[in-house]
């Protein structure tokens, strides 16, 4: 059992799809362990797209990230990192593979509803941004 981090995005919430996203996971045999809605604020932001800091969509993609609230989950499931890329699609929704859920929902490659950890290393770094992992039954 593998255990990943999802973002709901703030233009998932907003457009009231954190409901049909979350009930998505849960059919594809995701577990979920935790989940919390916050709204970030800049440092905690920039510090999660740390990695994205020298591209030229960094702040805009901060400005969207804050911009409303998010649902954060850790998901557990058999080779979740990679299963939930799956389900999520690509970053661009023009290239997500149909029935993705950014093919289904997100509006553009920023506003793309879901963040999904790419790898176990991101995800046993980004897990702890939002749950404690001794909170965690992983
Ligand atoms: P995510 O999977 O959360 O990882 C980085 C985020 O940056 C990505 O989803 C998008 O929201 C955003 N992003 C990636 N590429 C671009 C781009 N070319 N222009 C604007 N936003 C982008």
């Amino acid at each position: 059992m593998e255990t990943t981090l999802c973002l709901i995005k703030p233009d998932a919430t907003r457009r009231r799809l954190a409901g049909p996203i979350l009930g998505r996971l849960e059919s594809e045999g995701f577990e979920v362990l935790a989940i919390r809605r916050l709204q970030l604020r800049e440092p905690t932001a920039r510090a999660f797209y740390a990695i994205h800091k020298d591209r030229p969509f960094y702040m805009e993609l901060i400005g969207f990230m804050t911009s409303g609230p998010i649902y954060a989950l850790a998901l557990r499931r058999e080779g979740a990192i990679a299963y939930l890329r799956q389900v999520v699609g690509a970053t661009d929704p023009a290239e997500a593979e149909p029935g993705t859920i950014r093919a289904e929902h997100a509006e553009n490659k920023q506003e793309n509803c879901v963040h999904a950890s790419d790898a176990p290393e991101t995800a046993v770094a980004e897990i702890p941004f939002f749950f404690p992992l001794t909170d965690l039954a992983i």
